[in-house]
């Protein structure tokens, strides 16, 4: 069976490249996506990347995608207050790693609180978007393909 990793990204991380360069680097997101391809595709994996800006839609892509294998997951703000999205992942099954490319800890207080992190497998911060080829190395490692 061919496996298939989301790579699911929420509000604003469009921006990435520009937003808050300080905070958030200077990485597109079309080159984070392609940095996850780069480490899952050649084990075979099919990887969907999805960006949305809309809680909704975030949630109508996890469940029409209810048959992938794995998902990395950074919601953005929505992290911080979507019990939507976190029944969602739950509601199809879906184990996921969580990433934030800040270190959100050392931020504002309302960004400590994750309605993800205690149903996630594992929660990358900090790391910068590198977190996200972490995550993508750990989806192998989960999947059994490394
Ligand atoms: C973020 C942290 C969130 O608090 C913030 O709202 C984001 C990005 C991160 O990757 O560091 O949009 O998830």
């Amino acid at each position: 069976m061919k496996h298939k990793v989301l790579l699911i990204n929420g509000p604003n991380l469009n921006l990435l490249g520009s937003r808050e360069p300080e905070v958030y680097g200077f990485d597109t997101l079309e080159g984070v996506e392609n940095r996850v391809k780069a480490i899952l595709t050649p084990k075979g994996v099919e990887v969907l990347c999805h960006q949305s800006n809309q809680e909704g839609w975030m949630i109508d892509f996890i469940q029409d995608q209810a048959d992938a294998s794995y998902a990395i997951v950074n919601a953005g703000a929505l992290t911080h207050t979507s019990i939507g999205l976190r029944d969602a992942l739950t509601g199809v099954g879906l184990p996921f790693v969580e990433v934030h490319i800040s270190n959100v800890h050392a931020r504002e207080e309302f960004r400590q609180k994750s309605y993800l992190s205690d149903i996630a497998q594992g929660v990358i911060i900090g790391c910068g978007v590198m977190g996200y080829e972490f995550a993508a190395q750990l989806a192998l490692h989960r999947l059994k393909l490394v």
